[in-house]
């Protein structure tokens, strides 16, 4: 393990076990240079140890750049729970993780992330100080799949002002893979601005939702999504989606959208360049809901949260202008780009904190 924490630069992973409850937790925090570390706690019935921490480590690296790429005061960190979340939750099982949480004295917040819930976390804020994104009836900032769709949809349209000049999204045609908190919402933007919609889901009441609200929204397959010919290809549902057999199956121009770890590999984000595909590094486009959890930290007020996060969600429409320049005046990836543009601010901001 201490080969794989130096070749990633890791500071701290933790296992947590607690006898009264059965909780096996593994917390990484990878790095604090921009501030305590923040993320997610994730709960799945991982078939290893060495699955969940691999898991962990990824997803706790992955919050670093994050974090640096959209303007947040916080480094990257990660909680998964071995279990799963459909059997082994109790009260007491998130209590005693918030314990956990709350001996590392503020060098790690955490909150919702696949397979927990806001309330999950209130229970564990009875033990600890450094939890974040509770609901909003407790005091939280709540559900942040509005940011989140405001963020990705200002991501398309850096996009387009890219391939088409204008950052119109007006008659472009729109394919959304994915429906859910995050889709939904993307489609009332697009359809508010005259885009052509196509959407698919294998949820059915979600496809219905959508078309109730925007009669006018086409509807597809989910397999036939890839095929699609449009402008615009949004995944909002899964991860891994652009990989060798997709990436030769798409007909669109841009990528953007909401779903994390949408490269199957990084190589993909290379073959997606030299086919002329522009795609929105994943963790730039969406990090919207971040951009809301950050703020209930740094700023307590919260009459001008909503107004404060909306404009930092739009800001990310500069961040990616500012990739998609780089990356076309010096041929390299987007996704490369956003790597190297995080990693230059975590070192001027590291090199400045050692000024006195
Ligand atoms: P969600 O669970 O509400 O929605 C996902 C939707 O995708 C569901 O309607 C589901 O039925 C659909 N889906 C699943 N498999 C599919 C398939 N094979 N084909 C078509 N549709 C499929 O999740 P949410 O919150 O909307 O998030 C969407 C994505 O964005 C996820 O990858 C999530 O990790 C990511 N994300 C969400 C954020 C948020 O604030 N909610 C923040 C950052 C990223």
């Amino acid at each position: 393990i201490f080969k794989e924490m130096e070749k990633h630069d890791f500071e701290q992973i933790i296992f947590n076990y607690d006898k009264t409850t059965g909780l096996k937790a593994i917390i990484a925090i990878h790095d604090t240079t921009l501030g305590p570390a923040l993320g997610g706690c994730r709960m799945w019935p991982y078939e290893s140890e060495n699955e969940a921490l691999i898991d962990a480590m990824r997803l706790a690296k992955g919050m670093t750049y994050k974090c640096a790429i959209s303007d947040n005061n916080f480094g990257g960190g990660k909680t998964v729970i071995i279990g799963d979340p459909k059997k082994d939750k109790s009260e007491a099982l998130f209590r005693a993780l918030g314990r956990f949480v709350q001996t590392l004295g503020g060098r790690y917040y955490t909150g919702t992330d696949v397979g927990t819930t806001g309330m999950d976390f209130v229970y564990a804020s009875r033990e600890s100080d450094y939890i974040v994104g509770l609901p909003e009836e407790y005091g939280g900032s709540g559900n942040s799949a509005l940011p989140t769709a405001y963020g990705v949809y200002n991501g398309m349209k850096a996009a387009a002002k890219v391939v088409f000049g204008t950052e119109s999204l007006k008659d472009l045609k729109v394919t959304i893979q994915g429906v859910g908190k995050v889709g939904q919402i993307l489609a009332d933007y697009l359809a508010e601005e005259g885009a052509k919609i196509i959407i698919a889901d294998i949820i059915e009441e979600n496809v219905e939702k959508v078309k109730r609200k925007h009669s006018q929204v086409g509807v597809v397959e989910t397999e036939k999504i890839y095929d699609v010919e449009c402008d615009i290809f949004a995944p909002c549902a899964l991860g891994g989606i652009l990989n060798d057999d997709t990436i030769p199956r798409l007909k669109c121009k841009i990528i953007a959208g909401a779903a994390n770890n949408q490269l199957l590999e990084p190589r993909h984000g290379d073959i997606l360049h030299e086919k002329g595909i522009l795609y929105a590094p994943d963790y730039v486009i969406n990090a919207g809901g971040l951009i809301q959890v950050a703020d209930e930290l740094e700023y307590k007020d919260d009459e001008k949260r909503h107004e404060r996060v909306m404009m930092k969600a739009a800001a990310i429409y500069d961040i990616l202008l500012k990739i998609f320049t780089i990356s076309k005046e010096q041929n390299i990836p987007p996704h490369k780009v956003a790597d190297r543009l995080a990693e230059e601010r975590i070192e001027v901001i590291g090199k400045l904190k050692t000024n006195y």
